[in-house]
């Protein structure tokens, strides 16, 4: 069953992947393979479904949430991240599920990471299925000071913040390399809450993963897939420095250009059927405990 929802997944996002879009730190990914029509009742289930997560989803930071009947039955995920004030959470909510209307006028099936928070919803229950087909990233063009020994921490850091994410209630977790001559690592990891702690590690680890291809060396990058994200930098980003304006998470930082890749490729989408070979079988190795 796992495997079939997965497949549905990851079939859709052969068109899926061609009409991904991004602009400045939020990025919108329109499934154009399935569309309703105006006046339908998907759309009245959809229209519930949005004002639900734009009201209710900012409270605990997450909401999950599905409404209507077979055939026309809207599921609907939002998400904030991690430590960011409610007042926030709830501003952003209602931002994205504004923004995802506008960009994906008729599709039934669409994501929106928007600033400091994502929302998607689809025809199919998505609901603790890793979505990890379509990639995207907004990478640090500067190149860290001596690449070796950063990767080598950040590698390090990574593997400990996926193993302590995946194992939190809040599937989420911060933490820094300190270091005396180089710069300090500042990193954060977060899954979408319907996952397991399995799914939840699989999917911070194929994302790992993608750093080497896509942004080894570099200063930052903030990556993400549907279902998890993770972000490093060298400076305090905002649930470091106790602040809580989370609005611009890059703004202030002038001189570092982001690059904003779409990971438009094959080579994507054969990683991704290894991906879901390697999450059957991480799922029968691994034993987190689901706290
Ligand atoms: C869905 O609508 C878009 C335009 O809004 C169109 O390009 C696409 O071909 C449609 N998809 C299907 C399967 O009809
Ligand atoms: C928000 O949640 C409350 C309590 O569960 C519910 O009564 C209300 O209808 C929800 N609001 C929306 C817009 O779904
Ligand atoms: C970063 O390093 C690469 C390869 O080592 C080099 O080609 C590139 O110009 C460097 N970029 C910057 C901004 O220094
Ligand atoms: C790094 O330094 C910060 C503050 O200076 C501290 O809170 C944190 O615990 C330190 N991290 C490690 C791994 O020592």
């Amino acid at each position: 069953m796992h495997f079939f929802a997965l497949q549905g997944l990851l079939f859709s996002s052969l068109l899926l992947l061609h009409y991904s879009k991004a602009q400045g730190t939020s990025s919108v990914n329109c499934n154009y393979a399935s569309n309703y029509t105006s006046g339908s009742a998907f759309q009245d289930n959809l229209n519930l479904v949005l004002s639900s997560l734009a009201v209710n989803s900012s409270l605990a930071g997450y909401l999950f949430t599905s409404h209507g009947q077979h055939p026309d039955v809207v599921y609907g995920l939002a998400q904030c991240t991690s430590g960011i004030s409610t007042q926030d959470c709830q501003t952003c909510a209602v931002s994205a599920a504004k923004e995802i209307i506008q960009a994906c006028p008729n599709q039934k099936e669409a994501f929106i990471h928007y600033g400091n928070c994502l929302l998607e919803y689809s025809y199919q229950n998505f609901y603790s299925v890793v979505r990890s087909n379509v990639l995207v990233g907004f990478i640090n063009t500067q190149n860290a000071t001596d690449p070796v020994v950063f990767n080598g921490q950040l590698g390090s850091l990574l593997e400990s913040l996926s193993m302590t994410a995946a194992l939190s209630p809040l599937r989420s977790a911060v933490g820094t390399v300190n270091n005396t001559y180089l710069a300090d690592i500042y990193a954060m990891m977060q899954c979408t809450r319907d996952l397991s702690a399995n799914s939840c590690f699989v999917c911070l680890q194929s994302l790992s993963n993608q750093i080497p291809d896509w942004c080894g060396g570099k200063q930052g990058a903030r990556l993400f897939y549907w279902s998890c994200e993770l972000r490093f930098e060298v400076y305090p980003f905002p649930p470091f420095s106790g602040t809580n304006s989370f609005t611009n998470p890059d703004g202030n930082k002038s001189t570092s250009r982001i690059l904003v890749l779409l990971l438009i490729c094959a080579a994507l989408l054969s990683l991704v059927l290894l991906l879901v070979e390697k999450d059957e079988e991480n799922d029968e190795k691994l034993n987190l405990i689901d706290m």
